[in-house]
């Protein structure tokens, strides 16, 4: 297992396969069946397992997931989807696919970058049909806020549960992302549980589920699979679908990794607490959540909030330049993107979070000595630039 990249500088995500991960895939190719067929199958089956929920349909991308999940929630041209401000663009863009508008929301605030439920209420409108609850870095949305006013006004609630395998409401046992009418996943290569591209609807939903099945792949009545196995001989199309299939040694590795899923998030949540313990007596600092959500969280990011834009820059520029340490920002808010409106609506809270966000290093395999390098660094990096 060598790491998968032997510097001294820290990224701030890093992905370790093992020989077992690469058979996995290996054996895919040597079995000569590369698209869509028994493999993929097995992954569903075992991550519907893994959620405890009726069908889990793998896609090539969260994207593409949550282009399936609007659809499937009735989203077009007229209607509207309350979206977080603070998410990746693609919660947003994804209501755009279906010709529908998403109407961006304030997020909790610093301690908190999740939807915030009493924005959602004030931004429903005669044409809302959707509510998207982003689980900001593995961290559960408020959920049950969420879906009491998705109830009370006959909204669909969708989960972009991207960030957040593994993870539940704090004192729950269900997992994100079964909540939902649909609740989406991203195995993008720097997520938690990744294969490079590819992505996962679940639902209960069996109406749901079927049209994800169908639309995934062109809409057409049999599989290439069903055909190559003789078990059909000819297609219909049915609708206009689109190609979201993933494909065969990208499910056969998500199934390698699968049965470590449990240990890489205890690996997290023990990192993250380390964090906390390390970094929480700073003034300037404002690390959100609680440790009670942090031990119900798959903590996908470890976000550390900043005093303002011009601290957060240079401490970032000093903790690269001069330490090392490479940190990331998620994200900047969709209301200041040139497609969504640019500057015409104020965001305050969401604007405050991207520009004093800071994400630190955080991967299973980080050990304590370089999250010590990155404690001290941020602590040089702070005075510094204080002084
Ligand atoms: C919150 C969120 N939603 C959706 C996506 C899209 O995932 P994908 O890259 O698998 O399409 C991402 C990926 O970064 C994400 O972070």
């Amino acid at each position: 297992m060598a790491p998968a990249q032997a510097t001294d500088k820290i990224p701030v995500f890093d992905v370790q396969l093992n020989e077992s991960h690469v058979e996995a895939v290996a054996a895919t190719l040597r079995s000569g069946w590369l698209t869509m067929g028994p493999r993929i199958q097995e992954f569903e089956a075992e991550f519907a397992e893994h959620l405890g929920i009726e069908h889990a349909i793998a896609v090539n991308s969260c994207t593409a997931a949550l282009h399936l999940a609007y659809l499937a929630a009735g989203i077009g041209p007229g209607d509207e989807v309350i979206v977080p401000g603070i998410t990746f663009v693609a919660s947003a863009a994804a209501v755009r696919y279906c010709g529908g508008t998403p109407v961006l929301a304030e997020i909790v605030g610093q301690g908190d970058l999740s939807l915030d439920p009493e924005d959602v209420e004030a931004k429903i409108s005669p044409r809302t049909k959707a509510v998207c609850a982003v689980h900001y870095g593995g961290y559960a949305a408020p959920l049950a806020a969420l879906g009491e006013i998705c109830e009370r006004h006959g909204l669909a609630l969708i989960e972009d549960a991207a960030h957040s395998p593994e993870a539940v409401v704090p004192g729950e046992s269900r997992k994100l992302g079964t909540y939902g009418l649909a609740g989406t996943f991203s195995f993008f290569s720097n997520k938690i549980l990744s294969c490079g591209e590819g992505g996962l609807l679940a639902t209960a939903d069996d109406g749901v589920a079927e049209l994800a099945r169908s639309r995934r792949s062109h809409a057409m009545t049999t599989g290439t699979w069903d055909r190559h196995r003789g078990h059909a001989m000819g297609y219909d199309v049915v609708e206009v679908g689109y190609n979201y299939r993933l494909d065969e040694p990208r499910a056969a590795l998500l199934s390698a990794r699968l049965p470590d899923l449990a240990a890489d998030i205890e690996a997290r949540r023990a990192l993250t607490a380390r964090y906390r313990e390390l970094l929480g007596d700073i003034e300037s600092l404002t690390l959100p959540y609680s440790d009670e959500q942090v031990a119900a969280s798959s903590c996908y990011v470890m976000p550390a909030m900043l005093e303002n834009a011009e601290q957060r820059d240079a401490v970032r520029k000093l903790l690269s330049e001069s330490h090392g340490v490479q940190t990331s920002v998620l994200y900047p808010s969709i209301n200041e993107f040139t497609a969504y409106g640019r500057g015409e609506q104020s965001l305050p809270r969401c604007e405050q979070a991207a520009r004093t966000q800071l994400t630190l290093p955080l991967y299973p395999h980080l050990g304590e000595e370089r999250l010590q390098r990155v404690v001290t660094a941020l602590r040089a990096s702070l005075d510094e630039v204080a002084a």
